[in-house]
C-alpha cells in the first residue's frame, strides 16, 4: 500500500496502513492483522474503539436529534456544561469541534477581557515547544518555527517565552504591561510529552493572580482522565480561569470546549463569538456517555496504575540501554526519548503489531485507551522493547 493518494492534499506523511475495523484497544487492517493501539487517534480514544455504550449514546442520538442550533437551548449542551464545569471547577462552557477551536476561544477571551480592562495592545504568553493548533492564531501560539514557517505574517499578541520557566515570565511581567494572560499546556505532549518542574504551575498560577492575567490551560492532550487526574493542573492544585478541552471528549465524535471561571467567566458576551455545529445535540451527548463511562469504570485509577506499570516496566528493561536518554510520563502519556532521530520507529512497530507515534523527532510517545488491562501493558511493553531493540540494532 502506498502512502498518497492524488485526490488528498497531501499535508500528512502517512504510514502505508489504513484500518477497517476497531475494538477495544486493538485496530484491524484489511488483512485481518490486529495491531494494539498505544495511540488512540492521538489522545482521542480515551475509551478504546467502538465502546458498545458510546455507540449506543451515538446511535440513540442520531435516531433522536443531531442538530438544531445555537438559536435555541440545547438542553443536553447545558447538561454537558454543567458536568465539565463541575469535574473541572470551572464556571462556563463554549463548545465548538475542535482543539484548535476551542483555544481559539481562549485567545479572543483573553483579548476581550484585556480590552474590557483598558489594554488596548493584549498579549498573551506562550511558551517554546507548545503546540496549540493550526488555525492562524493557534498556529502562532505553537513554538515551532517549522509549523508555522510560510504561513507569515502570523498573528500579533503573542510573546514567546521558554517552557518551564518562571524567571523570564516574572521579566515580562514587569516590563510589558500589554500582558493579558498566559496560556500553557501541563504537560507539552507534540513538545515531546515535557513534565515542567512541580512549581511551575502552582507559581504561574500565583504570578497570574497577583498581575490579574488570566491563567489559560490547555488541556486537550492531558486532558478527561489521561494522567490519572480528570485535569493535569488538578495534580497540582492548580485552578486556571480557562480551561481548553477536545480530543477524548468525544471519543471521537469532534468536540471541543472552553471552560471559563472567575475573571474570565461573563467575558464572551452575545454576539461576539459563536458555532454551527459547536455543542450540537449529537456531540454532548456523546461526550455525556464518555464521561458517565469515565467515572463509573474508575478509569482515572486505571490510568494512574497502567502508566505506573508501563513507566516501571520500561524503566527496568530500557533504563540503561544506550539509545535511550530518558523515559518519562504521568498515567497514560508516556514519552521515550532517544539519543537520535527516531521517526522509523513507527514504522519497524507496525512490524510488531503496536501502533505508537513519535513527536518532537525523538520522543516514542504512548497514549493508550483508559481501558489498558495488565496483560495489554504487558504486551505494549515487550512489543516495544522489541521494536527499540531493533531499532537499535542491539
Ligand atoms: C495540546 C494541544 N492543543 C491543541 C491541539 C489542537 O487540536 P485539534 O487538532 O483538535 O485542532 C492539540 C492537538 O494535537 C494539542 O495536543
Amino acid at each position: 500500500m502506498g502512502t498518497d493518494n492524488d485526490y488528498l492534499m497531501p499535508t500528512y506523511s502517512r504510514l502505508p496502513i489504513s484500518f477497517v475495523k476497531g475494538e477495544g484497544v486493538r485496530l484491524w487492517d484489511a488483512n485481518g492483522i490486529s495491531y494494539l493501539d498505544a495511540l488512540g487517534g492521538i489522545a482521542v480514544a480515551v475509551l478504546g474503539h467502538a465502546h458498545p455504550e458510546v455507540a449506543e449514546a451515538i446511535a440513540e442520538q442520531a435516531r433522536l436529534l443531531i442538530h438544531t442550533s445555537n438559536l435555541y437551548r440545547i438542553p443536553v449542551q447545558e447538561q454537558l456544561g454543567e458536568r465539565l464545569c463541575r469535574i473541572a471547577g470551572m464556571e462556563q462552557a463554549f463548545f465548538s469541534n475542535s482543539g484548535a477551536e476551542a483555544n481559539e476561544t481562549a485567545i479572543k477571551l483573553a483579548r476581550h477581557y484585556g480590552h474590557e480592562n483598558g489594554v488596548e495592545n493584549p498579549s498573551i504568553i506562550v511558551t517554546e515547544g507548545a503546540f496549540h493548533g493550526r488555525t492562524m492564531a493557534t498556529l502562532t501560539a505553537t513554538g515551532s518555527r517549522k509549523a508555522q514557517a510560510g504561513f507569515e505574517p502570523l498573528v500579533p499578541g503573542f510573546r514567546r517565552v521558554p517552557f518551564n520557566d518562571l524567571e523570564t515570565v516574572r521579566h515580562v511581567a514587569k516590563h510589558d504591561p500589554g500582558v493579558v494572560a498566559v496560556l500553557v499546556e501541563p504537560i507539552q505532549g507534540e513538545g515531546g510529552i515535557r513534565i515542567p518542574s512541580p512549581d511551575y504551575l502552582p507559581e504561574l498560577r500565583q504570578i497570574c493572580r497577583e498581575r490579574q492575567w488570566l491563567l489559560m490551560m490547555d488541556e486537550i492532550q492531558t486532558g478527561m482522565g489521561r494522567t490519572g487526574q480528570w485535569f493535569a493542573c488538578q495534580h497540582h492544585g492548580v485552578q486556571p480561569d480557562v480551561l481548553t478541552l477536545a480530543k477524548a471528549l468525544g471519543n471521537g465524535i469532534p468536540i471541543g470546549a472552553c471552560l471559563a471561571a472567575g475573571a474570565a467567566a461573563g467575558v464572551l458576551k452575545p454576539g461576539t463569538h459563536g458555532s454551527t455545529f459547536g455543542g450540537n445535540p449529537f456531540a454532548c451527548r456523546v461526550a455525556l456517555s464518555v464521561i458517565d463511562i469515565l467515572e463509573r469504570t474508575s478509569a482515572l485509577d486505571n490510568a494512574r496504575r497502567q502508566g505506573a506499570r508501563i513507566l516501571e516496566e520500561l524503566d527496568r528493561r530500557l533504563g540503561d540501554h544506550p539509545g535511550i536518554t530518558a523515559i518519562r510520563g504521568m498515567g497514560l502519556m508516556v514519552g521515550i526519548e532517544t539519543s537520535n532521530p527516531c521517526k522509523e520507529i513507527m514504522n519497524l512497530a507496525l512490524e510488531e503489531r503496536i501502533l505508537v507515534n513519535v513527536t518532537a523527532g525523538d520522543v516514542i510517545r504512548l497514549l493508550p485507551a483508559l481501558i489498558y488491562r495488565d496483560q495489554d501493558s504487558d504486551e505494549l511493553v515487550d512489543s516495544l522493547v522489541k521494536t527499540i531493540e531493533r531499532f537499535a540494532g542491539t
